[in-house]
């Protein structure tokens, strides 16, 4: 599975059988030629990026080129880099590159930058891809990428909203910079070797052949965030094709990760893990102020890892959900309401993913079958929210779960967004004039006027810093908040929940059908479009 098929210098991109597995799966356009050893600093400075916009229109410059600069600029924040000094030169005659690039204006230049990506646009809806990219030439010496590009497919990109399209592209330029199964066995150890196959173990977990990313600044963030010190490394993904397997953190343990193998509609983590093999790249200083704590499996242990996540037919964690008569149910991260994703599949699933009696009953194939809440009405963004809860939509609300309503007695849970406030060891709910106090975890609360019960969410968890909203486009976000204060407008989010004309209009009804941006699965299933390669 893992054929790294190398040819003199360069990388042989094998073609992939999935339209969607993007970064991987470019057929060589060229003879390998030889880069010239270009001398670099020997200190660290900040990442230099040329971007290249000429094969966009105008139209789709105007719109696009934001969410593109905001992908340019976290990594030129980020990442530091031991410049070129006399900058990057790519001539068409002595140099190579594997991409099919028509870059012309750029050959036999020297350019003040370490990193060139050329932009390119498609509109294409038959292929399945919405957005790919991938690195096309090396550092002939230390086999750093130095030029690349990030193709969006504007056929799909139309509909996406202002966090997504941040995240897609952050996460397409970060394969463009190495995060990439073809690239990982460049990277170099302390002992300036590359690592080839060593940057990786396969082991057996969960009853699941598994394969951990090694790398010593991965493993040991990953242990930290996860409280288990006999983690041996970080997941990859197994499932999906060949862009999608081995290129991502694995979507079981990493669900919200930018880097993990689906575009979610969430609040992404831009996480440390994904910095941290940057650095173990020797590639890359990361600064890790720019990284994001995760909030998916956060301090749960080993048995996070271990254990299999639905055991006699109850969830391990509060990760993963059973509850599919709810109304709706928060998400992990308590940002979003949605659904239980757990579905009767066509099929039996493989045996190692079979958690329950019924072998066809599972969630979503990249989080191992695992079922997850998919978000599909987000607490922070503009929204009709639902009177007979008394629900509202705010920069400090979250998810709450519960039967409580004003107008009838309720069987099954919804979950609702709400006004929340914490101190040190509770978590007040503002719902309409009332303030519920929460000082323990599950209890279940009166909410006086209401029928029903209110049930108290992790505290611990609802009271996290949470990601700042797109990612603060690339600039500094320190404590859920960006430095630059315009980008913390959460009335400006550009589609955010998909909203009637008029949320007071009764022909819309209160549970609306909200599936344009419901979540990713069904998109998933009909279409395979949210991969993000
Ligand atoms: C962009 O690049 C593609 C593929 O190389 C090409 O077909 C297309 O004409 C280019 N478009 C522009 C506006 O340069
Ligand atoms: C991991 O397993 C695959 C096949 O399952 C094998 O090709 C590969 O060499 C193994 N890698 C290591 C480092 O053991
Ligand atoms: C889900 O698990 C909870 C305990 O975590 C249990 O009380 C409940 O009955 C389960 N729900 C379903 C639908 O199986
Ligand atoms: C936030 O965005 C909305 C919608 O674009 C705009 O009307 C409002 O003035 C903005 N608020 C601030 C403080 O910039
Ligand atoms: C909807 O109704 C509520 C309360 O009746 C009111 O506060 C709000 O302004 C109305 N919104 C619109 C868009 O008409
Ligand atoms: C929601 O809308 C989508 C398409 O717009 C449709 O396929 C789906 O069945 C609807 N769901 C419900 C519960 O009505």
């Amino acid at each position: 599975m893992f054929k790294f098929i190398l040819l003199t210098l360069f990388l042989n991109f094998v073609q992939s059988e999935m339209r969607f597995c993007g970064h991987d799966e470019l057929v060589r356009q060229d003879k390998p030629k030889r880069f010239l050893a270009l001398e670099r600093d020997s200190s660290w400075s900040s990442l230099r990026v040329e971007a290249d916009w000429s094969n966009m229109s105008k139209e789709s410059k105007a719109k696009y080129s934001q969410y593109l600069e905001a992908a340019i600029d976290y990594y030129a924040n980020a990442l530091k880099v031991h410049r070129y000094l006399e900058g990057l030169n790519w001539d068409s005659n002595s140099d190579t590159y594997s991409c099919d690039l028509s870059a012309k204006d750029f050959y036999g230049k020297y350019i003040e930058a370490d990193y060139y990506v050329l932009l390119i646009e498609t509109f294409d809806s038959s292929q399945s891809f919405a957005a790919r990219a991938s690195s096309c030439a090396q550092d002939s010496a230390t086999k750093q990428p130095i030029i690349g590009f990030i193709e969006i497919n504007t056929a799909y990109t139309d509909d996406y909203d202002s966090r997504l399209l941040v995240a897609v592209l952050t996460h397409e330029f970060t394969h463009a910079l190495g995060f990439s199964t073809s690239f990982f066995p460049y990277f170099i150890d302390q002992n300036g070797e590359m690592y080839g196959d060593n940057f990786y173990i396969n082991e057996t977990v969960r009853d699941t052949p598994t394969v951990y990313m090694i790398t010593p600044n991965v493993v040991k963030r990953a242990r930290e965030a996860f409280n288990c010190n006999s983690l041996p490394g970080l997941e990859l993904e197994t499932q999906g094709g060949s862009g999608t397997a081995y290129s991502h953190w694995n979507s079981r343990i990493a669900f919200n990760d930018l880097m993990n193998p689906q575009a979610v509609f969430t609040d992404f983590v831009y996480s440390e893990f994904t910095l941290a093999a940057f650095e173990d790249s020797s590639w890359y200083q990361p600064d890790y102020s720019y990284a994001q704590t995760i909030n998916f499996g956060y301090k749960e242990g080993c048995n996070f890892h271990e254990k299999k996540c639905i055991i006699n037919d109850e969830p391990i964690s509060r990760m993963f959900c059973n509850d599919t008569h709810a109304e709706s149910l928060c998400t992990h991260d308590y940002l979003s309401r949605g659904k239980c994703y757990l579905i009767e599949n066509s099929a039996a699933l493989p045996k190692e993913y079979q958690y329950y009696s019924d072998p066809n009953l599972g969630g979503n194939k990249l989080t191992d079958y695992c079922p997850i809440v998919a978000g599909n009405f987000n607490c922070r963004l503009p929204g009709c929210p639902n009177s007979d809860f008394m629900e509202e939509v705010c920069e400090n609300c979250r998810c709450i779960e519960g039967t409580y309503s004003l107008t009838k007695n309720y069987e099954i849970t919804h979950a609702a967004c709400h006004k929340i406030a914490c101190t040190d060891n509770f978590v007040e709910i503002y719902i309409g004039d009332n303030i519920i106090k929460c000082i323990k975890t599950g209890d279940m609360m009166d909410v006086p006027g209401f029928h029903g019960k209110l049930k108290c969410p992790d505290i611990e968890a609802i009271c996290r810093v949470e990601p700042c909203l797109n990612n603060c486009f690339g600039t500094e976000c320190s404590s859920g908040v960006c430095a630059d204060s315009s980008l913390n407008n959460y009335s400006d989010c550009n589609l955010c929940n998909d909203i009637p004309n008029d949320c007071n209009n009764s022909d819309v009804p209160s549970n609306y059908n909200y599936s344009k941006y419901s979540g990713f699965w069904e998109i998933l299933a009909g279409l395979g479009l949210l991969i993000i390669a």
